[in-house]
């Protein structure tokens, strides 16, 4: 298993360039289920989710051509086999994307259903129940979610809780749906958007994406079309920690700062420098005393529950005590312990977990848990004395396109290694 060994403790300087974003690359995939004609994607991050997604199309007779390293070709004019397997689903909770797209384009679809995963439970009874609203017929058997339909009719659902890939599934499904549905407390990330204007380029009748009622008038069928993939908010929200917490200075381009208005303010209320320099880049200056500031995640525009892992690393260094709250997944802290052993000083209790900062970090032997605290973990091991070794890397290169080429590339001490 890979690991990384990092020697903390330098500032990073220089330029860094975001990645696709991984979370609209995948319901974008997924997309291309619902035609017959290709889709063409740019701006991919190279990551293992996104191989994972292909494979996923593969399997079920999409033919997937990669012209080069951020660019697939999707056409999924034979598709043989409409379900995602458990070994894929229990490895990556999108592979539940492909459920829209199938049923309402061949009326039907299996998809085991996800179990429990590092950082909650996270159901998926919002797509079911929505699916059903749409005349979906579904049932568990032996673990996977088995759905039928004719064709969808359109309607009207209320969703009790924001949830993102629940608003992406049920927009693709109710693009090929007989008349209008209107999703009403709709998601509305970035990534819903970019969904939104792939779908509306392959022919689909979307209006109001980016708000939380989304209108959807069905058509008959879509198109093939071409589309480039939004820059990755979360990625560049960790160069600003990565620049904060080492006191350096780093350009991040290829970045969206409209998508990171939440994340820019509240590492600027930390006392960071964060001038927007184009309409892609940003200069963040971390050469600053950093000033303890409360934080708790909430749905877009507010703080990300992704960008939490990464700022509480960043707070383990600021002036005073700061109390993060995360309020979109229940078991989201896994990183805090492994940053105590660290040295950091964090006390979690529920929901909240309590950060006295200005502590001096020493290098240690750590675990990444997920996606987001293997990033934190990074974030930390960059600003501690002495080397840390960061094991189970694989769960960050499930979302980040050669992290340490990118902070080496900025004077990170940072290699990847096999034991
Ligand atoms: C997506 C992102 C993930 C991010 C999360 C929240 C992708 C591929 N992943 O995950 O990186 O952390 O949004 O911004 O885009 N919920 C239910 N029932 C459902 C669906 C969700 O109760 O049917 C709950 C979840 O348990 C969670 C909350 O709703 O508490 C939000 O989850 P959701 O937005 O659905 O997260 P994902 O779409 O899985």
């Amino acid at each position: 298993m890979d690991k990384f060994r990092i020697i903390g403790r330098t500032p990073l300087k220089g330029q860094v360039h975001v990645s696709g974003a991984k979370n609209s690359a995948l319901p974008c995939m997924a997309a291309a289920l619902l035609s017959e004609e290709t889709v063409i994607l740019h701006n991919l991050p190279y990551v293992r989710d996104i191989i994972t997604m292909r494979r996923l199309l593969e399997d079920m007779g999409c033919m997937v051509l990669m012209p080069e390293r951020s660019t697939l070709k999707i056409n999924a004019s034979k598709i043989a086999f409409f379900e995602a397997p458990y070994e894929l689903v229990k490895t990556m909770r999108a592979s539940v994307l492909a459920l829209g797209p199938l049923l309402a384009r061949f009326g039907r679809a299996s998809v085991s259903l996800p179990g429990g995963c590092a950082i909650g439970q996270r159901p998926i009874d919002l797509h079911l129940s929505g699916l059903e609203a749409l005349g979906a017929k579904i049932e568990l058997r032996s673990g996977n979610v088995v759905a039928v339909a004719d064709r969808l009719k359109g309607t009207r659902i209320i969703f009790e809780k924001v949830t993102v890939t629940g608003t992406e599934n049920l927009m693709m499904a109710a693009s090929l749906a007989e008349g209008i549905t209107v999703l009403e407390n709709a998601a509305r990330e970035p990534e819903v958007v970019d969904l939104a204007v792939l779908l509306n380029r392959m022919g689909a009748r979307i209006s109001g994406a980016g708000t939380s009622t989304i209108t959807i008038e069905g058509v008959a069928k879509l198109r093939g079309a071409e589309h480039t993939i939004i820059p990755d908010r979360i990625e560049a929200g960790t160069f600003i920690a990565a620049a904060a917490i080492t006191g350096g200075q780093l350009e991040i381009t290829g970045c969206n700062p409209d998508h990171l208005g939440a994340v820019i303010d509240k590492f600027r209320q930390a006392g960071l420098h964060i001038e927007r320099i184009s309409d892609v880049a940003l200069l963040v200056d971390g050469n600053v005393r950093l000033e303890a500031v409360d934080v708790a995640t909430e749905p877009f525009p507010l703080f990300p529950t992704d960008m939490q892992a990464q700022f509480m690393a960043t707070m383990t260094q600021a002036r005073g005590r700061s109390v993060i709250t995360e309020n979109i997944f229940e078991n989201r802290f896994m990183h805090a312990s492994e940053m105590c052993r660290m040295g950091a000083s964090i006390n979690v209790q529920g929901r909240q977990a309590v950060v006295d900062g200005n502590r001096r970090l020493t290098g240690a032997k750590v675990q990444a848990s997920d996606l987001r605290a293997s990033a934190s973990l990074v974030l930390a091991a960059l600003a501690a004395d002495g080397e840390t070794i960061i094991d189970r890397v694989y769960h960050i290169d499930r979302g980040y396109d050669r992290i340490e080429e990118k902070l080496r590339s900025c004077g990170a001490q940072i290699e990847r290694f096999r034991e």
